[in-house]
């Protein structure tokens, strides 16, 4: 038992809760987290499919033309702006974006678990219809069903992971989304690489039907695991939730976390609109961050750098081996990088790995920009050998900070930060704004490249600074606080956001 002192007006005592670090928490989180390699699996196989000459025969014959047109004229910076795949990209996403709406509902009324089911099922149905597709409206109608699945699967996955985590070890949990999705990522690009040097068509369906592991290994995991007591008890479901918790936490003494998710539920079932909730008063500061954390997180340029990668080792002259040096040496970093974050992440907290991870960035992007300005011309490059491998470790520098700040925390931050009432729209809020700009980086990537050449690493380098600066001035500290009690222990005593708690002191003294 522990009381919490502030400068600030009367403060309540908080609780320490008694929590132990189960196998059951562990074996949870595990089987649920591999929601990210879903996710993962298909950023990792899209930029490979949509240039595998078998695929686009198929389904682009006039992409294809234009791809060996473009190929031939072997510009540097010029080779990935093409616009007949847009569909295909973009079915995926603007189903993503959309369905995490309906799974917002779902996860309020239904429960994370069968959201999360939902996702699953999705998921496999829109692998098998994308894998055995015959025609383009069934590929289309493939990649809707995925979009399904990632948009229910990444909105209530963080949250679950958030729910059920011990606070001292929350963020660790909520991590293991992100390193699903980098592990899906490696996974993805690995066999994407394999399968496209199949000649025939069995090369991209093969490569499409093996999105099939992370969707079975997530749907078993959401039938073996139970919800998280927050939903059932919300729900209405109180001795479940309460057996729940006891299983969850290894320990009889939960009453005091019972009783304040109790207390959250009630001012949670007073919501009848939490849409329109999000936009009031308390709820302003964690949408705000919420919001910008996921447009900061594309601006950093990761899947530009991502999608850019491949060409930049071909042009480092590694040749037609390139894809497969740069997915191996980016994923595996990526994936490193991101176990460091969940060992780091409630240590040394949340804002010092990304004000950390924005001087790494900055400088990391600024040295390519400066190198590619000198060295690499639109149709010459005269890069050297040492060069070449300063540019590698640039890059290498760039991903791995990424993977310890705003990959994991994009999504652990809104999954934490919510009250209770407004957390499943809030973070459905999260998953279209990642998706809507995960698309806009995506689209508009090639044809700035094109145009800004060189520049456009300093584009990004521009948006990392900007970002830095709003998490040194407006970014609250989480770590080590009790979900529940985010309004009181963090909201109510920021310089800035506690003049959107208007009730702060009412609410406090309620409290005692
Ligand atoms: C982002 C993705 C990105 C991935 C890279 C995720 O958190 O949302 O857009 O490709 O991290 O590891």
């Amino acid at each position: 038992m522990g009381a919490a002192e502030f400068a600030v007006a009367p403060q309540p005592v908080f609780v320490e809760f008694n929590a132990k670090i189960t196998p059951v928490v562990i074996f949870y989180s595990i089987m649920v987290s591999t929601g990210g390699l879903m996710f993962g699996y298909d950023i990792g196989i899209s930029g490979g499919l949509t240039s595998t000459p078998s695929f686009l025969k198929k389904f682009f014959p006039l992409a294809f033309e234009m791809a060996q047109k473009r190929e031939k004229e072997n510009n540097n910076y010029c080779k990935y702006e093409n616009r007949g795949l847009q569909v295909f990209t973009s079915a995926l996403y603007l189903t993503a974006l959309t369905s995490t709406f309906l799974a917002s509902h779902t996860t309020r009324h239904m429960g994370r678990k069968r959201t999360m089911l939902f996702g699953g099922l999705f998921f496999i149905v829109g692998t098998i219809l994308s894998a055995a597709a015959s025609s383009y409206p069934i590929l289309i109608l493939g990649r809707i069903s995925l979009g399904c699945g990632v948009g229910f699967a990444s909105q209530a996955t963080p949250l679950f992971l958030s729910e059920i985590a011990p606070t001292r070890i929350r963020g660790a949990l909520t991590n293991l989304f992100q390193f699903n999705v980098t592990l899906g990522i490696l996974f993805g690009n690995f066999t994407i690489y394999t399968t496209s040097r199949l000649q025939n068509e069995w090369g991209w369906r093969l490569c499409l039907a093996l999105a099939g592991v992370p969707a079975l290994l997530f749907t078993v995991g959401t039938i073996l695991v139970e919800d998280t007591p927050n939903s059932l008890i919300e729900r209405g479901h109180l001795e479940r939730g309460k057996l729940a918790l006891i299983q969850i936490r290894g320990t009889d003494d939960i009453e005091a976390e019972y009783l304040e998710i109790v207390k959250a539920s009630r001012i949670a079932q007073e919501v009848e609109y939490p849409f329109a909730d999000l936009l009031m008063g308390q709820n302003g500061p964690p949408l705000v961050i919420a919001i910008m954390f996921q447009v900061f997180q594309q601006f950093t340029g990761i899947n530009a750098i991502m999608l850019y990668t491949p060409l930049l080792f071909k042009t480092l002259g590694f040749g037609n081996n390139a894809p497969l040096y740069s997915a191996i040496i980016t994923g595996v970093v990526n994936v490193l990088a991101t176990s460091i974050s969940i060992y780091s992440v409630d240590k040394i907290g949340r804002r010092m790995l990304l004000l950390e991870a924005g001087v790494q960035m900055f400088i990391s992007q600024t040295i390519i920009a400066i190198i590619l300005a000198l060295k690499v011309q639109d149709t010459t490059n005269t890069l050297s050998h040492g060069m070449a491998i300063v540019v590698v470790l640039m890059l290498c520098t760039f991903v791995s900070s990424f993977a310890w700040s705003w990959g994991p925390l994009g999504w652990l931050l809104p999954s934490e930060t919510f009250p209770l009432e407004t957390r499943s729209a809030g973070l459905s809020v999260t998953v279209c704004v990642n998706m809507m700009f995960t698309f806009l980086i995506a689209q508009s990537f090639p044809s700035m490249l094109c145009q800004m050449k060189f520049g456009i690493f300093l584009f990004f380098s521009g948006w990392v600074l900007v970002m830095s600066l709003f998490v040194f001035f407006l970014l609250p500290e989480t770590k080590g606080i009790p979900i529940e009690e985010m309004t009181e222990r963090v909201w109510k005593q920021h310089w800035f956001w506690n003049k959107f708690m208007d009730d702060g002191v009412q609410e406090s003294e309620d409290s005692d």
